[in-house]
C-alpha cells in the first residue's frame, strides 16, 4: 500500500460520515440519536446495529463488531483496513487540510521540530560536508540519519535568529537553545534529537566530531518539556516497534542505539548518561517485561550490569544479560558484524551465567577453598531461580567444570530449599483467586472503556494506576494516553485508525468498547477500579516474594524479604 500519512487519513475519515458509508451497503432509519439497521455481519434480525453520528463509529449489539467507516468497508468488501483506507483515498483524489490540536506545550514542540528542521539543513548543507564523513566513517548511513534526525548546529550558520524571527527570546532560553546574549547553546556539533515517551521532540545531545577540546557531547538543560530522569533515548520508536520482538534492549550511548538500528534492531533504548534508575525500569514495565542490557564492554559496562541486575530483579522483570568483547554495541557491530551481533541478541546470557562469571572472576579457582565457597554462592542464588530445567542445567555444568558429581552439587542444593521453605504466609486459596480474577478484569475492562470516554479518567489513570498485567490491554492502556498526550484529544473514530494500523490491539479496543456501558460514572467508581487493579498488581508482588522467602535459606535475607512484603502491604489501601 502507498503510505498515506496519519492527517490525510483523517482527513478522507472526516470527508465521510459514518451514516453515508453504511447506506451505501444497508438502509438505516433513526431511532433516538442514532441510527440502526441490519447486522450485515451475523444474520441479524433486529436491526441490533447502530450508526452514531456524533462518534462517527458502528457497532453492532449482537456481535460486537464496531469501528469507523474503514473497518466498515473493510469487512464487507473483505479486504484489509490498509486497502479500504486505500479505496475511500483514490476515490476522492484527496486534499488534506489539517487542522493542528492545541495542547499546552504546543508551542515548545513546534519550536523544537523547526530546530530540528534547521539542523537537518545545516547538515545537508556544504558546510556539513565533514559532518556527513564523520557519519559515513562511523557507518551511519543516510536512512539513519533520517530516521533519527540527525543534523548539525554550525555556528556561522546559528539557530538564534532564525527562531527570533516567529519566538520571543525568553522562550528559547527555557528550552536549552539559546542563552541570554541571543547566542546558540550548541555550536558544530552533530544534533542528536531526543523524544518525551509520546514522540514529542523534547531535546539535543549533541556531539562534538572535529575537535577534542570541549566536552564529548553536550545535551539539553532540564526545561519545562525536558525531564532526563523520566525518558529514554528511543523509547517512542522502540515502543512502536514492540509487537515483533517484544523485549525491549538498552543500550549505553545514543550513536549505540542509532549504530543498532541500521543492522534492523529496532527494539533499542539508551538512558542518557545516567545509570538506569527505578523510574527508568517502572516505564519499561509498562510496555514490556523482558529486559536485555547490552551495556559497554568495559569494566564500567559490567559494573553497570551488576548494579542494574537488582533493580530489575525487585521490579521482577525477565532479564536477560549481553556482554561484549568490543568497546560497545556500536564498535562491536563495525568490527564483528551485523551477524555476529544478531547472534548475541538470540542467544542472551541468564542472569544466573553472568553471575556465575562475575563471581568467578574475584576467585582463583584452582584453589580448593575458593572453589567450594564459589559454588556454595551460586547454589544460593539458584533458589532464586524459578525455572528447574535452568537449575539443573547449570548444576551440570558446574560439575562438569569442577570434575565433580552432578548428585553431590544437586543434593547440596535440595538440602538449601527445603530448609529455606519455611512458609510465614499462608497460602492464597483457589477460589478467592479465581474471584478477584474477575473482578480485577471487570476493573481493568472498565476503567480503559472509561477512559476511552473521558480525558479527566486518561489523567487519573496515568498518575495512580500502578500497572496492567494483561499485556494486551496494558499495551491499550499505553496507546490511549500516548494518543492523548499526543493530540490533546481522544476522537475514538481516528484513534481507532491508529491502532488498527500501527498496533496488534484493535481487537481488545472493540470488546472495550463494546462493553456499553452506562454513559455515566462518578469519580468514586473510577477510584474503585483503580484501587483494585493496584491491588492486584501488589498482590502479585507479594505472591513472589513469597515464592522468594520459601527458597532463601539465610534467615538474614528471609527478614529482609518479609520487611519488604511488610513494606508493600503497608501502601496505602485496602488488604
Ligand atoms: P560515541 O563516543 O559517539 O560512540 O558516543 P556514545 O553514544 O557511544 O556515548 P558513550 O557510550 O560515550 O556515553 C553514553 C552516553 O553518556 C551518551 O550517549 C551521552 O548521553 C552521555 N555522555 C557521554 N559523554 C558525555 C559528556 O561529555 N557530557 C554529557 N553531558 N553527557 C555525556
Ligand atoms: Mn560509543
Amino acid at each position: 500500500m502507498a503510505h498515506i500519512d496519519e492527517a490525510t487519513v483523517q482527513a478522507i475519515r472526516r470527508k465521510h460520515p459514518i451514516k453515508e458509508i453504511v447506506e451505501r451497503y444497508i438502509p438505516l432509519t433513526k431511532r433516538g440519536e442514532d441510527y440502526w439497521g441490519l447486522c450485515p455481519f451475523h444474520a441479524d434480525n433486529n436491526a441490533s446495529m447502530s450508526v452514531s453520528t456524533r462518534l462517527d463509529m458502528f457497532q453492532c449489539f449482537a456481535c460486537k463488531k464496531a469501528g469507523n467507516i474503514f473497518n466498515f468497508i473493510a469487512d464487507m468488501e473483505n479486504i484489509t483496513y490498509g486497502q479500504a483506507i486505500q479505496l475511500l483515498a483514490s476515490e476522492d483524489g484527496y486534499q488534506v487540510n489539517t487542522e493542528r490540536i492545541e495542547n499546552k506545550n504546543t508551542k515548545y514542540y513546534e519550536i523544537m521540530s523547526l530546530s530540528i528542521k534547521y539542523y537537518q539543513n545545516n547538515l545537508n548543507s556544504i558546510l556539513g560536508e565533514n559532518a556527513i564523513k564523520y557519519l559515513e566513517d562511523r557507518k551511519i548511513n543516510r536512512e539513519a540519519i533520517k530516521k533519527f534526525e540527525i543534523g548539525l548546529s554550525i555556528s556561522k550558520q546559528p539557530l538564534t535568529p532564525f527562531l527570533l524571527n516567529q519566538y520571543d527570546l525568553n522562550t528559547l532560553i527555557d528550552l536549552g537553545l539559546t542563552n541570554t546574549e541571543q547566542k546558540d547553546i550548541f555550536n558544530d556539533r552533530i544534533m542528536i534529537p531526543i523524544h518525551d515517551l509520546y514522540g514529542n521532540p523534547i531535546g539535543f545531545g549533541g556531539r562534538i566530531y572535529q575537535t577534542k577540546d570541549s566536552s564529548k557531547y553536550i545535551n539539553t538543560k532540564a526545561t519545562k518539556i525536558f525531564d532526563k530522569g523520566n525518558i529514554l533515548y528511543n523509547y517512542h520508536r522502540a515502543h512502536s516497534k514492540l509487537n515483533k520482538e517484544d523485549s525491549i534492549i538498552i543500550m549505553e550511548g545514543y550513536f549505540d542505539v542509532i549504530r543498532a538500528s541500521t543492522i534492523g534492531v529496532n527494539n533499542c533504548v539508551a538512558p542518557m548518561g545516567t545509570s538506569l534508575t527505578k523510574s527508568h525500569i517502572q516505564i519499561l514495565k509498562k510496555i514490556t517485561n523482558h529486559i536485555i542490557l547490552c551495556f559497554d564492554g568495559d569494566k564500567a559496562g559490567e559494573l553497570a550490569t551488576i548494579h542494574a541486575i537488582p533493580l530489575l530483579e525487585e521490579a521482577m522483570v525477565d532479564t536477560k544479560i549481553i556482554r561484549l568483547e568490543e568497546k560497545d554495541p556500536d564498535e562491536f557491530i563495525i568490527k564483528r558484524g551485523a551477524a555476529a551481533f544478531l547472534e548475541k541478541i538470540k542467544n542472551p546470557m541468564n542472569v544466573i551465567d553472568f553471575k556465575m562469571n562475575i563471581l568467578s572472576q574475584e576467585k582463583n579457582l584452582n584453589d580448593t577453598k575458593e572453589t567450594s565457597i564459589y559454588l556454595d554462592q551460586i547454589i544460593h542464588e539458584l533458589l532464586k531461580e524459578k525455572d528447574e530445567i535452568l537449575v539443573e542445567l547449570t548444576l551440570k555444568k558446574l560439575a562438569t567444570r569442577f570434575n565433580m558429581e552432578y548428585s553431590t552439587l544437586n543434593s547440596r542444593y535440595l538440602e538449601y530449599k527445603k530448609k529455606s521453605k519455611i512458609s510465614i504466609v499462608p497460602p492464597i486459596q483457589k477460589e478467592i483467586r479465581r474471584k478477584n480474577n474477575t473482578q480485577y478484569r471487570q476493573a481493568t475492562d472498565n476503567l480503559l472503556y472509561y477512559m476511552i470516554k473521558s480525558p479527566d479518567v486518561v489523567l487519573k489513570a496515568e498518575d495512580t494506576v500502578s500497572m496492567i498485567l494483561d499485556d494486551k490491554k496494558r499495551r491499550l492502556f499505553n496507546e490511549i494516553i500516548a494518543y492523548y498526550h499526543k493530540y490533546g484529544k481522544l476522537i475514538v473514530a481516528d484513534f481507532i485508525t491508529y491502532l488498527e494500523t500501527e498496533t496488534n490491539v484493535a481487537d481488545t479496543f472493540q470488546n472495550i468498547f463494546t462493553l456499553n456501558l452506562k454513559s455515566t460514572y462518578t469519580k468514586e467508581e473510577i477510584e474503585d477500579y483503580i484501587k483494585c487493579i493496584n491491588y492486584y498488581y501488589k498482590k502479585n508482588i507479594i505472591d513472589k516474594l513469597n515464592e522468594d522467602l520459601k527458597k532463601e535459606p539465610d534467615p538474614m535475607k528471609q527478614a529482609s524479604i518479609i520487611a519488604e512484603m511488610m513494606k508493600i502491604r503497608g501502601v496505602k489501601n485496602n488488604d
